[in-house]
């Protein structure tokens, strides 16, 4: 199959728009996830996409296939589109076999028996099912009925195949194992997926690409990592990862710039050139870099601030500890092996594990994510 294509997606419902100008492209065999937080429009954008909504305006296309386009008001029937959707509930047929519901899609496909079978034993196999053909849905886990609904699926073998939150209905644990099993799918399948998730952590690690949402619109597209290290803005580096926020002023630009924010501290911040000086700007740390100074111990040698604070908390994970340290009015999080004893610490901020984005439009939701 080509790449998808939308374009300038919109739909509204009365007067709620659900989605607004939404584009992205999925290449051949690639695998997107469309990220972000309850409600910014990730099953509308996929309900558009396999057909069962009418979109407001916009355009969807599969290679020269044209799905919909609001300009002529095409629109093509969800069962011509080809494309297989699985949703968060599995909807598999309560008084069908496992082995019946996957055969289902391909007898209303008027398939010939002996290739029906074949293809039911085959993809059965595949989701390592084939030992529990003949249970019914009511006597399997969560999980296994989640593979079975994606058997269904890949049985008449989509084009495009669409998820939206399948694993959301398991437990932490079958969620991990569930995650794990359909990266390797992933890996042998290589189909084009488009995999619907509010789980950073299940786009993180499954995604070839990230489409990140917010009330209705994309934040940013990016490979996981490339979301990680460069936010767009401080929606992105809220949403994705741990960060500590803090309002101030570019006092400084260029390669190492320098920020102040409140109490009149100063902190080294890397990647200002295209910020003037003067600025109001909020500046997003990522924790994975911070450590803690021991008293007395010289600065390490790279661009950083060592910022004075005072440990309001801390708790035991399994394992590690985590550590909110308050300065200049912000909680920072920092996370180690060992308990901070101490009421006061210096922690060193290098300037690299800074994020420094002009004041403006997104604004993050809190100061730190919990
Ligand atoms: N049929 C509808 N009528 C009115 N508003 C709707 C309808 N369907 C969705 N919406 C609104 O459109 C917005 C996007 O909804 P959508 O279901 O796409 O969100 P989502 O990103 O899938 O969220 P979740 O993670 O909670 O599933 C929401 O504000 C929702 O309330
Ligand atoms: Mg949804």
């Amino acid at each position: 199959m080509a790449e998808l294509v939308v374009s300038r997606l919109t739909k509204e419902f009365g007067a709620v728009r659900a989605i607004d100008g939404v584009s992205f492209t999925v290449a051949d065999g690639e695998f997107v996830s469309l990220l972000g937080p309850s409600g910014c429009g990730k099953s509308t954008t996929l309900a558009a996409i396999a057909g069962l909504d009418m979109p407001t305006a916009g355009l969807i296309r599969a290679g020269q296939n044209i799905f919909f386009d609001g300009e002529s008001s095409r629109f093509v029937e969800p069962e011509a589109r080809n494309c297989g959707l699985v949703f968060q509930s599995y909807a598999l047929w309560p008084h069908m076999t496992v082995a019946q519901n996957v055969d289902f899609p391909l007898k209303l496909r008027k398939l010939e028996r002996k290739e029906r079978k074949r293809r039911v034993d085959e993809v059965l196999a595949l989701v390592e099912m084939t030992h529990l053909a003949d249970r019914y849905p009511h006597q399997l886990s969560g999980g296994q009925q989640q593979r079975v609904a994606l058997a269904r699926t890949l049985v008449y073998r989509p084009a495009v195949l669409l998820l939206d939150e399948p694993l959301s209905n398991l437990d932490a644990k079958l969620r991990d194992r569930a995650r794990s099993w359909l990266l390797q799918l992933k890996e042998q399948l290589r189909l084009t997926t488009i995999y619907v998730t509010h789980d950073q952590v299940e786009a993180m690690s499954l995604s070839d690409r990230i489409v990140l949402m917010d009330g209705g619109r994309v934040m940013q597209i990016g490979t996981p990592k490339e979301i990680y290290e460069a936010p767009a803005n401080p929606f992105v580096a809220d949403f994705i990862g741990t960060s500590s926020f803090f309002d101030g002023e570019l006092t400084s630009g260029g390669a190492t710039g320098r920020v102040r924010i409140a109490g009149d501290s100063e902190i080294a911040v890397a990647g200002t050139t295209r910020i003037p000086v003067g600025a109001p700007v909020t500046v997003a740390i990522r924790p994975d870099r911070l450590s803690i100074l021991a008293s007395g111990a010289p600065a390490p040698d790279e661009a950083g601030t060592a910022l004075h604070g005072r440990v309001v908390s801390r708790s035991y994970l399994g394992g590690r500890y985590q550590h909110e340290i308050s300065i200049a009015q912000t909680l920072l999080r920092i996370d180690g092996p060992y308990v901070l004893e101490q009421s006061e610490v210096h922690v060193w901020v290098p300037a690299s594990s800074c994020l420094v984005f002009e004041r403006g439009a997104s604004r993050p939701r809190s100061a730190v994510r919990h």
